[in-house]
């Protein structure tokens, strides 16, 4: 292997001490404890899951956390006025709701329900919208791609002037991921389904962000000699070797790609943990100004 890896659970769990240093401090010198309220609507197994963890790890760095579940078959009028509920609610300073939606639902609407003070996963149009004009400054910036962001910058890799590809243009990941790389100066290509020849494009970037959700599609020829490859998927392959049947692997062929990147992030233990990383420095933050601290 000649990649070094970029260990994202262990830089995860340096925020989420700093995090719990802070929260500490905010409850004995202010009394204020941040806040935040999880909405999940109906039984997706994965996002079950996601906000499991998400309230499992704010109860850690002593965030009150509070879960909201609504039935597959919440109306409209039903998940929206839970918003506005927790938008009125002083204790709750984050809102999170879980995506995907069932399909019924109008995601937009219910996005452009959230306070834009409290919208910690920065998803908000306003949010997304600031975050892509010069100038401007989102409140928050959605939680994975701020991650990806924390995770560079912490390895003591340089962002600006960079040749950045990004694959993959979700509202999540690609979209956002690549306005925070444009605010840090590198220069951006975002690839998508219907772009010619990948490969060739991929092998332009000093750093390359894969969040395309398509399992082990990255290979080394992809890569260019010395790259920072960032991997974003977490897709499920069978694998009748291990007791609960799969395995989880990245947009990245990780064997192959660390023997030609120079930096690495492995899939579990990669960007994964950063999300809910930044979700609860997100709410620290939101706390923080609503108390008038920042
Ligand atoms: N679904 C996949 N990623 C995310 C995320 O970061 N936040 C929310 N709310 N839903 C998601």
């Amino acid at each position: 292997m000649t990649a070094k890896l970029i260990d994202g659970k262990a830089i995860a769990k340096e925020i989420q001490e700093e995090l719990t240093r802070e929260v500490a401090e905010l409850k004995e010198k202010h009394g204020v404890v941040p806040g935040l309220a999880t909405v999940l609507v109906g039984d997706n197994p994965a996002s079950q899951t996601y906000v499991r963890m998400k309230q499992k790890r704010s109860a850690e760095v002593g965030i009150h956390s509070v879960g909201y579940t609504l039935p597959g078959d919440a109306t409209q009028e039903e998940v929206e006025a839970l918003v506005r509920k927790l938008n009125a609610d002083p204790t709750i300073h984050g809102i999170l709701v879980q995506l995907p939606l069932p399909k019924h639902l109008n995601e937009e609407a219910v996005l452009n329900a959230i306070s834009i003070e409290k919208d910690v996963d920065g998803f908000h149009p306003i949010n997304i919208g600031r975050l892509a004009m010069k100038g401007r400054q989102a409140l928050f910036a959605p939680c994975t791609p701020a991650g990806i962001i924390e995770l560079i910058d912490r390895t003591g890799i340089a962002i600006e002037g960079k040749e950045a590809v990004v694959l993959g243009r979700s509202n999540i990941v690609g979209l956002p991921v690549s306005m925070l790389l444009l605010k840090r100066n590198a220069t951006i290509t975002i690839c998508h389904s219907r772009t010619h020849d990948l490969p060739a494009v991929t092998r332009r970037a000093d750093i390359l962000v894969a969040a395309v959700g398509r399992p082990l599609m990255v290979k080394a020829d992809w890569v260019k000699p010395g790259a920072v490859v960032i991997d974003v998927g977490i897709n499920r392959v069978d694998d009748p070797s291990r007791k609960r049947g799969y395995r989880l692997v990245g947009d990245v062929d990780f064997e192959e790609v660390k023997e030609v990147a120079g930096w690495i992030t492995p899939v579990p233990g990669g960007v994964g943990p950063m999300t809910i990383a930044m979700l609860l420095k997100n709410t620290v933050t939101a706390a923080k100004r609503a108390a008038g601290l920042l």
